[in-house]
């Protein structure tokens, strides 16, 4: 099975765990390439829920186009499950996200929501985070002082920039990755984060970080995982 046919699997998957909850529930749903394949699999289903809150722009038109409704979260006081993937994810339900630099708006949602159900498939499981480069996000002009600040963990900082067009693949973008709040990206490579929680918090006291890819306190609560024999459901 190729990883596009893993992440299928784990979307309907993921589809059947949330047609569990009573009709009429509202959804949150968060951003990436297995997050669509949620998406496009619970179309159909789209009648069940009486609207989602959505964790990015670009999951936001993914829901139009099928039709859902899609809420301000200040309108919701009640989400049962919020559903997304990760870059990364620990033995105790510990989390790197932002890969795709939706973190901020993904850790909102999750902290609105009774279960986070995280989906992915196998590779994204490791023993300790840190693999996966870290992603913080952090107001324009604090990119100087949190970069110092964040080399005091140990690792590589560098800050994430565009991607080049297929025109321009010879010269190197120099073009700061702006996310949907008007933030910047640093990515920190080289950590080995043995206590989530706490680098979390740490990360978060810095003045300019927005917030920080380490979902720790928003960790998973259930994760479905698929691999070549299927998809396995484990609650933590
Ligand atoms: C988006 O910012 C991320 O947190 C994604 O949820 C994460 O990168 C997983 O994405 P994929 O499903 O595309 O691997």
């Amino acid at each position: 099975m190729n990883q596009e046919q893993l992440k299928q699997l784990v979307a309907e998957a993921a589809r059947d765990e949330v047609l569990k909850l009573e009709s009429g529930a509202i959804l949150g749903v968060g951003t990436g390439s297995t997050a669509n394949c949620f998406i496009d699999a619970l179309a159909p289903y789209k009648g069940h829920f009486s609207g989602t809150v959505s964790s990015s722009n670009a999951t936001t038109k993914r829901l139009l186009q099928h039709g859902f409704k899609v809420l301000d979260p200040n309108e919701v006081t009640i989400l049962p499950a919020y559903v997304d993937g990760a870059d990364e994810i620990d033995p105790a339900g510990n989390m790197i996200k932002g890969g795709g630099g939706a973190l901020t708006r993904e850790k909102i949602i999750a902290s609105m929501a009774s279960q986070f159900i995280c989906i992915c498939d196998a590779s994204k499981q490791v023993p300790v985070l840190g693999h996966f480069a870290l992603p913080v996000e952090i107001i324009p002009l604090s990119l100087g002082v949190v970069t110092r600040q964040l080399e005091k963990f140990g690792g590589k900082v560098s800050m994430r920039l565009t991607k080049n067009s297929q025109e321009d693949l010879q010269q190197a973008s120099s073009t700061p990755f702006v996310t949907d709040n008007g933030g910047w990206i640093l990515d920190v490579r080289g950590l080995h984060i043995t206590h989530p929680r706490d680098l979390e918090s740490q990360i978060n006291q810095i003045a300019g970080v927005i917030t920080v890819g380490l979902f720790a306190k928003e960790r998973a609560t259930i994760l479905l995982v698929s691999g070549p024999s299927g998809v396995d459901r484990i609650t933590f």
